[in-house]
């Protein structure tokens, strides 16, 4: 009945729609279903979501310029309304980001991975083939292989801190035929080891994708979510940009750093005019609501609620992240001593990437662990979703207030214990 097309999306498999269906299906609330899942699976933020609620009921009541007007009745355009793009490049030049691009070069679309999936469309044909450092954000596999059967060839990282090298870049570019190899997509910070690349790093890779007209995605949807010092410099910024910008491609968006994931907003930025010109006449099918666009634009444009709101985000990811190592470290001393937790210690994000090796070894245990904690109430991401080469490692959530964090480390801990 199905078209082939219709097929591969139905028989799709992954792990992180699948926990988080689990998650849906019971979830989690303290007072009328307790004993419900807990998502430590999803990379989302509840640390702020009163301000940000408040902050935005009082835009929605008192700003005139997000009430609304007959023109949010109308087609507007789909690329993003121009004073929601004018508004975004001010507050990146505000919180010095970057000032590279104009309203113009902007593409407001609904999320990141929607700009990915379009930005690859325009890149790639099917069968074309995309490097991405792994273990990678396993939603990469959606955005990219799903509906435009583009494949991605993982690069092989150090597990702990996702660095790699050049050569093995060179390496992957021989093996897979060069000619199929359009683009590299990286993360900065990375998703799930919560690292960031030194700028440095991230200008051999422009050079690198520059010498080989190879098109560079820089995916910086963390980027006002790193909360300890760090050399961070968003790619629009490096010097080595200018001489490599028609290959340069710069994804940023709401769901993190506004902790906005439901209002389904994500930018893409390009001085590439044809990848523009593309991915802008796609923009039928990506735009999102005007009246989201003028309320944000009302939100972004207040510069000192911005700096109170990132200051506040950053400082609240710390703590969850510290008090998460601390619990970690406890379960520690109570396990028997050749079983140890080992985490990355994430300098941006919402994560720890957890080694739980172990107490498991095979991608069958591992499974079986996923499908134990969702039965004893909480839902974390297994490696496998992450594409995480070896077996036995876990995404732990840790932007939520402590006593929800409390009760599902609780929940962890009774599932390694059992564990023989
Ligand atoms: C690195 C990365 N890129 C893109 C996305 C997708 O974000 P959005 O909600 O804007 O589609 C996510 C979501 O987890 C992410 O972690």
């Amino acid at each position: 009945m199905l078209s082939h097309r219709g097929k591969l999306l139905t028989d799709a498999a992954y792990p992180l729609m699948e926990g988080f269906a689990l998650f849906l299906a019971n979830p989690f609330d303290p007072t009328t279903n307790p004993s419900g899942c807990i998502n430590l699976g999803t990379a989302e933020s509840s640390l702020l979501s009163s301000h940000l609620s408040s902050r935005l009921r009082s835009i929605l009541q008192t700003q005139t310029d997000a009430i609304v007007i007959p023109s949010d009745l109308a087609y507007a355009d789909f690329t993003g309304i121009p004073s929601f793009r004018t508004a975004l490049c001010s507050l990146f030049r505000s919180t010095n980001l970057h000032d590279a691009l104009k309203p113009e070069q902007l593409c407001v679309m609904n999320g990141c991975g929607t700009v990915v999936e379009t930005l690859l469309s325009v890149l790639c044909d099917a069968k074309d083939s995309v490097l991405i450092p792994a273990p990678y954000y396993g939603g990469f596999d959606k955005d990219i292989e799903q509906r435009f059967h583009c494949s991605i060839v993982p690069i092989p990282t150090s597990p702990l801190d996702s660095t790699f090298s050049i050569s093995s870049l060179d390496a992957l570019y021989e093996t897979h035929g060069s000619g199929r190899i359009k683009a590299l997509v990286v993360m900065n910070p990375v998703n799930p080891t919560g690292h960031v690349y030194p700028p440095s790093f991230i200008t051999s890779l422009m050079s690198w994708c520059r010498d080989r007209k190879i098109h560079l995605i820089v995916d910086e949807i963390y980027a006002y979510s790193i909360f300890k010092p760090s050399p961070f410099q968003s790619v629009l910024t490096l010097p080595a940009y200018k001489e490599a910008e028609e290959y340069v491609h710069w994804v940023w968006g709401f769901s993190k750093d506004f902790a906005m994931n439901g209002y389904r907003v994500g930018v893409l930025g390009t001085k590439n005019e044809g990848v523009l010109k593309a991915c802008k006449e796609a923009a039928y099918f990506t735009g999102m609501a005007t009246l989201v666009q003028r309320t944000l634009g009302v939100m972004v444009s207040d510069a000192e609620w911005v700096r109170d709101y990132i200051a506040r985000h950053q400082e609240k990811l710390r703590m969850s992240c510290e008090y998460v190592e601390t619990r970690l470290r406890k379960m520690n001393d109570g396990f028997e001593k050749e079983r140890r937790l080992k985490w990355s210690s994430p300098t941006a994000g919402f994560f720890l990437w957890v080694d739980v090796s172990d107490w498991i070894k095979t991608k069958e245990e591992e499974k079986r662990v996923f499908v134990q904690l969702a039965k004893e109430g909480v839902y974390m991401a297994p490696g496998e979703a992450f594409h995480s080469p070896q077996p036995g490692w876990f995404r732990i959530i840790f932007s939520h207030p402590v006593n929800i964090l409390d009760l599902a480390l609780n929940r962890f801990e009774k599932v390694l214990s059992n564990l023989a």
